[in-house]
């Protein structure tokens, strides 16, 4: 049983569920194979949020440029959007959620942080997936931001796939906390967390599945790349014994000396696209 207002349908061989809570898409499959990952022990409850799907980080990515911000990722994704457009099309469907300053009145950390912004959450879903976050400055003043579509990537087994399109990227390693420059496709072989200086399509080559997945970005700066591998999850209530090796998230991020500064009346989009095609598209 879940308290959340849930929105789910079938669309063009795909499945969705999503929730009004943090405009989240949770799951998205393609004929009948998961490829936007969510958590069996993920907690769909008000104020929690939920392990897995696309998360929408804002207004600020993590802890923040600072490292002191609360709630990680930002209060935007356990915030109460408002559903404000439904399109059932029969090859595609459209929902696009609305979040105005005034919805987040008393949020932890919303408290000082401005409230003259509307932000509209697109999921535009069929046989591809788009997700776009537009921001708009609804004030006199400058509104300054980081954000990110923060997508949980459903994979066959994560020690088995290669990322491929950050070759020579410069990153900063949170694992190790230091920075360094992409060698070839990567591989993961632990914990990984990873902030990489670019944004351009990025594809999981995934031999389990048998699949790619691509994620197209627009409007970003930087892609993430995170697993928390098997102690870290292990200590999280929310993901299962063995599930953090069939997960990737890739997400499509502006942070840090690229956080957005917005002028008035100004609007920022951010787009992740997501599709999946055969390993022989190589
Ligand atoms: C990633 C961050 O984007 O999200 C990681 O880079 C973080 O540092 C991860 O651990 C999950 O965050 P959360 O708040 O959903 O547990």
């Amino acid at each position: 049983m879940t308290a959340l207002t849930q929105r789910s349908g079938t669309v063009a061989g795909t499945r969705y569920t999503a929730y009004d809570q943090g405009a989240h898409l949770a799951q998205w499959s393609v004929e009948g194979a998961p490829v936007v990952w969510v958590s069996e022990q993920a907690r769909y409850a008000v104020g929690e949020p939920i392990r897995g799907g696309v998360p929408v980080c804002w207004p600020w990515f993590a802890d923040g440029p600072d490292g002191r911000h609360r709630p990680a990722h930002g209060f935007a994704r356990t915030a109460p959007w408002t559903l404000v457009e439904q399109e059932q099309g029969r090859a595609r469907h459209r929902l696009t959620w609305q979040l105005t300053g005034a919805d987040t009145d008393g949020l932890p950390g919303a408290q000082t942080y401005p409230t003259h912004f509307r932000l509209a959450l697109t999921a535009d879903i069929g046989p591809d997936l788009a997700l776009t976050l537009a921001v708009r400055n609804t004030g006199d003043d400058e509104l300054v931001f980081e954000a990110a579509l923060h997508t949980y990537l459903a994979v066959g087994d994560v020690r088995q796939v290669e990322v491929l399109g950050l070759e020579g990227a410069g990153y900063y390693d949170k694992v190790l906390g230091r920075h360094a420059r992409q060698e070839g496709p990567v591989r993961l072989e632990g914990e990984t967390d990873r902030v990489y200086e670019r944004s351009a399509a990025v594809v999981v080559d995934d031999p389990v599945q048998d699949r790619q997945l691509r994620v197209t970005p627009v409007g970003a700066t930087h892609t993430v790349v995170w697993n928390p591998w098997a102690d870290k999850a292990g200590a999280m209530a929310d993901f299962g014994e063995q599930e953090w090796t069939g997960m990737l998230c890739v997400e499509t991020a502006r942070v840090g000396r690229d956080a957005v500064r917005l002028a008035a009346g100004q609007e920022h989009r951010m787009t992740a696209r997501i599709e999946t095609t055969g390993r022989d598209a190589r």
